[in-house]
């Protein structure tokens, strides 16, 4: 079952495949999706400083009645954060949020700041913030550390210089949207892949090509979406509070055929409507 599978990151951590997003569940009700989608059996659980839900996803995690240590928790460093003791103090500041002594996974939440996504050159910066999770990883504070929305020159950015290599690239990846040569290079560097936005943030729901294709399946559009990209390798992590579909969404024990694969990988969707105004949806 896809809830007991796991891949190994570089640093020899082991990450389940499938995780809960938690992107616009607020604070006052994190802990409670938490501790539903624990009940189900998810034990990968992302948030992020931005998702602004820290605290109540680490009551979950606290309360939930699984041993931590059986529990991967994720945050990310938020992008405007482009220095060292920014990103020291900014570390320390999760771990007190999340009110636990480790975090499984911290990223780099994006190399630039949202108001200039893929804009300017802040290169030096993402060294200056990698070097402060290199430090705190080293510390035992963060089991693994990674990037999120790093294309390849971001990532050769931090890879010429590092200690320790990024183990992680968290990057929208959905049916519709599969960035093949990114892909194809975090695999080359041992980058393991996590897809967020893996139901296109609700968007592909509507698409009769999919649709037509889970019918063939007959399984859901999103259960046809999180297998298509766990059958890519990477993790995935769709974001719901409702325990119906954190039940469902981890039934993907099925196998989607090469043709099929081949025609999602194919598929360009990627009109996120008014969403688009969110910089991971502008295109960019
Ligand atoms: N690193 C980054 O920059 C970044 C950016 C975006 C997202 N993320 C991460 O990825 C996670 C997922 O991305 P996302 O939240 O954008 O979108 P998503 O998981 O692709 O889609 C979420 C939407 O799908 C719906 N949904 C989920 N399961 C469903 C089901 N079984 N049936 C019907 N509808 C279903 C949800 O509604 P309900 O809530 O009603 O179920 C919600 O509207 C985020 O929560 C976050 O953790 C990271």
């Amino acid at each position: 079952m896809i809830l007991n599978e796991t891949y190994t990151l570089t640093g020899g951590v082991q990450i389940p495949k499938l995780g809960l997003g938690t992107w616009f569940i607020d604070d006052d009700k994190a802990a409670r999706a938490v501790k539903d989608a624990v009940a189900i059996g998810y034990r990968n659980i992302d948030t992020a400083q931005a998702y602004g839900n820290e605290r109540g996803v680490g009551e979950g995690v606290r309360s939930c009645g699984v041993a931590r240590d059986e529990l991967f928790v994720s945050t990310k460093l938020a992008a405007e954060i482009k220095n060292y003791d920014g990103a020291v103090a900014a570390i320390e500041g999760s771990l007190a949020a999340l009110g636990l002594d480790y975090i499984d996974l911290m990223l780099i939440h994006s190399p630039q700041p949202w108001d200039d996504f893929r804009g300017g050159d802040y290169a030096e910066g993402n060294r200056e913030a990698w070097r402060a999770l290199e430090d705190a990883y080293n510390a035992g504070k963060l089991r693994s550390i990674g990037v999120s929305n790093f294309e390849q020159k971001d990532l050769e950015n931090i890879l010429d210089v590092c200690a320790v290599a990024p183990q992680v690239n968290q990057l929208l990846v959905h049916a519709g949207n599969t960035p093949a040569e990114l892909l194809a290079y975090c695999e080359s560097k041992s980058v393991l892949v996590e897809a967020y936005s893996p139901i296109a943030h609700g968007k592909i729901l509507k698409n009769p090509e999919v649709a037509a294709m889970a019918d063939r399946y007959s399984v859901t559009v999103p259960q046809l979406c999180i297998r298509y990209t766990v059958q890519l390798g990477t993790v995935s992590l769709p974001k719901t509070a409702n325990p119906e579909h954190m039940r469902s969404n981890a039934e993907v024990d099925f196998v989607i055929s090469d043709e099929d694969m081949d025609t999602l990988r194919g598929m360009r969707a990627r009109d996120y409507g008014e969403d688009s105004v969110f910089p991971v949806y502008s295109g960019k």
